[in-house]
């Protein structure tokens, strides 16, 4: 048998290097609290027994729009577009949905806990569309997230106009141009001249999270119908700059996010 150490098992978390963040939960021998969980052998790791059990069924997006905008004060962005899609399907299905534990994407809120990473509209999204396309085969789900992804980053937002407006009125929208919540909401204060914590950019936000799971909903439909239907692909731009930098070529830059908003070049790139 294969016995994984801790510093193999760390290293596949990739966790390793990160010793000094780790210290004071290292070093004690197993069986000792705050020792290193024991790891199964992959063959002994239970396989979910029916994995078609969450099969999606068609949803109208404008009403589980409606139910995200509602629901948003309760948990934020995230937890809003996966809750409205769950209790919707709950309602049409009942099990498995009705159990699923949607309350843990209050995580997402403000771009994971507060940190302004990745938009927890994008993150809610994602996670449906990893729930549902849940084969090992990633090609389908990274054309669906991949359509989540373009549209986020290029379309102006919000749109969403609600019968009855919670916190402002009126709310400008804006292109986020990244999927980095920080990026995002500082691009809509510099348009709108708001400070971050202004009801108007809570607003954008519930609003953009309703877009969102209009968009995934929508998404998920024709997905159903027909598995080949088309998706947003990256922009010429970006496609342009991984046919250097992507897997095929340099291999010095990972992912698919906008390049632009991060790097721009004063004359010609590569240089002479
Ligand atoms: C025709 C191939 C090619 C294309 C297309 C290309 N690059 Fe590069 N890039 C290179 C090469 C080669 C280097 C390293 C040599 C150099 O520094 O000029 C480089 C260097 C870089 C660097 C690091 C050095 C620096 O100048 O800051 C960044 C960042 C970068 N490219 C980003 C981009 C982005 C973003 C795009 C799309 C707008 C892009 N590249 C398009 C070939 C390419
Ligand atoms: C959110 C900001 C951000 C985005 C988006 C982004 N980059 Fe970067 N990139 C960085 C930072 C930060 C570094 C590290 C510092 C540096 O070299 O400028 C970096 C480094 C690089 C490097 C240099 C690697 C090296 O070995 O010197 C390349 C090449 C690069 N990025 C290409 C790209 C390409 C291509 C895209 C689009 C697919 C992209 N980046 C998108 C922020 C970004």
């Amino acid at each position: 048998m294969k016995i994984i150490n801790r510093r193999t098992a760390l290293a596949s978390l990739g966790l390793f290097g990160g010793s000094a963040l780790l210290s004071g939960c290292g070093g004690q021998a197993s069986g000792e609290p705050g020792a290193s969980p024991s790891f199964l052998p992959p063959s002994a790791v239970p396989v979910p027994d029916s994995p078609g059990k969450w099969t999606y069924r068609k949803l109208d997006p404008v009403a589980v729009g409606e139910l995200a905008y509602a629901m948003y004060s309760d948990g934020g962005c995230m937890y809003a577009i996966v809750g409205s899609v769950m209790r919707s399907l709950a309602e049409k299905l009942g099990e498995p949905f009705r159990s699923f534990p949607y309350e843990m994407m209050r995580y997402g809120n403000a771009g994971l806990g507060g940190w302004g990473s990745v938009c927890g509209i994008v993150n809610g999204c994602a996670a449906l569309i990893g729930l549902f396309q849940n084969g090992k085969e990633a090609k389908r789900r990274e054309e669906l997230i991949t359509d989540i992804c373009v549209w986020y980053e290029h379309t102006p937002l919000p749109v969403y106009q609600p019968v009855q407006p919670a916190w402002a009125e009126d709310v400008t929208p804006s292109v986020a141009d990244s999927l980095l919540c920080h990026v995002a909401v500082s691009n809509w204060c510099k348009v709108t001249g708001c400070e971050v914590t202004c009801d108007e950019r809570r607003e954008r936000c519930r609003r953009a999270s309703v877009d969102g799971v209009i968009r995934v909903v929508d998404l998920l439909n024709r997905n159903a119908v027909d598995p080949n239907c088309e998706c947003l692909n990256l922009t010429s731009e970006t496609q342009a700059c991984l046919e250097c930098h992507g897997p095929r070529e340099l291999r010095n830059s990972m992912g698919r996010m906008n390049c632009a908003t991060c790097h721009t070049f004063e004359g010609d790139h590569p240089a002479p």
